[in-house]
């Protein structure tokens, strides 16, 4: 079996609840650094250490642990990329993906030439901890977790990823925290991971930031595991428009705030739209929510594409069947889905 990543067919208008995208879009200061850019920086291959001295510091870490990446997509190939061109030297292939997962896992550690384990999901999406720690073994080269989980929301407990990081000592496990502004926890900075120097943590600008048009990640870890994951990284992915914007994204802190409160709020209503509207949904730690409609689950998404509205069809996703994934952005944005989604359900107007 091949594993590609869906792509999603976007209509060209519509309000787009269906990439856990930044409804708003980027902050103003973006753009005016975007607009500073000049001819030269245009023309040069771009040089990254102030903004991964600014990527650092806005994350809590050093600059020798952080790398840039061309979204955290590509921190993801690299480390699968990484991780089975030093594993196969002793036998290890195997990649272990906790189901429900975002694509981009079997995608590029099948493109990797890893053999993919799937860690069926709980009832609830509780975390697998006992059958994940009994798939890791000498055969493992990565293990991808990701707190809060897409297309969940829902977070690994941190000593469930510290267990897993012991058990998978010989492999690299990449905690994916592309949600973590959003549930304001990380690993980053944790005591533990310096007795876990085999923890890679995967941030993405594309989201409470809105770089996602511009491409922008990090991996952050060890400086001596970060080494090898360099070494398949081309060295000028990030481009300069992205490197000038992020370094305006970290200093405008009041809007990564606001952001973070609008997405709060969005979920809050959310939340009591879908209790009223007794539809299933689990309470989310990240920018969207798994919302389980049922066989009701085409109808709903045509509907709501019928307005105007674009939400993402998961149902094809191990134990997500009937689900849908609503992105919580900005709340006018939220009301509006709101609004449409109570007239698909009840048939109201
Ligand atoms: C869990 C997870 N990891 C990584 C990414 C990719 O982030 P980027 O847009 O920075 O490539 C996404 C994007 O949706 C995601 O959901």
């Amino acid at each position: 079996m091949k594993y590609e990543y869906e792509r999603v067919e976007t209509p060209a208008a519509g309000l787009r609840l269906h990439l856990n995208e930044n409804t708003a879009g980027c902050s103003p200061r973006v753009l005016a650094a975007l607009q500073a850019v000049t001819r030269e920086q245009a023309a040069f291959y771009p040089d990254y250490e102030d903004a991964t001295e600014a990527c650092a510091r806005r994350l809590g870490t050093a600059a020798a642990e952080t790398v840039l990446t061309n979204g955290l997509d590509e921190g993801i190939l690299a480390v699968a990329m990484s991780a089975l061109r030093h594993g196969r030297e002793h036998g290890a292939v195997d990649a272990v993906i906790v189901e429900p997962a975002f694509d981009m896992y079997a995608t590029c550690a099948d493109a990797a030439g890893a053999h993919l384990v799937h860690i069926a999901p709980e009832p609830d999406f509780a975390f697998p901890l006992g059958r994940v720690l009994d798939a890791i073994g000498p055969s493992t080269a990565v293990v991808f977790l990701t707190t809060p989980n897409n297309p969940t929301g829902i977070p690994v407990a941190r000593d469930h990823v510290l267990r897993v990081a012991e058990r998978a000592r010989h492999a690299l496990v990449l905690v994916d925290e592309a949600y973590a502004d959003f549930a304001r926890t990380t690993l980053i900075g944790d005591p533990a991971l310096r007795g876990l120097p085999n923890v890679i943590v995967g941030r993405t600008f594309a989201k409470a930031y809105g770089l996602a048009g511009l491409r922008l990640g990090a991996l952050i870890g060890n400086p001596s595991t970060l080494e090898p994951i360099r070494a398949v990284l081309p060295p000028y992915s990030v481009n300069a428009y992205a490197v000038a914007a992020a370094q305006a994204a970290f200093d405008d802190l009041d809007y990564f705030n606001w952001y973070l409160g609008q997405v709060d709020e969005s979920k809050a209503l959310l939340d009591e739209a879908l209790k009223r509207l007794g539809v299933r949904f689990w309470p989310s730690a990240a920018n969207f929510v798994l919302a389980c409609l049922g066989e009701k689950a085409p109808a709903v998404i045509a509907g709501l594409a019928a307005r105007g509205i674009i939400v993402r069809d998961r149902s094809r996703d191990p134990g997500c069947a009937g689900c849908i994934r609503i992105t919580a952005g900005i709340v006018p944005h939220t009301r509006a889905c709101i609004a449409a989604l109570e007239e698909v359900l009840c048939g109201a107007r």
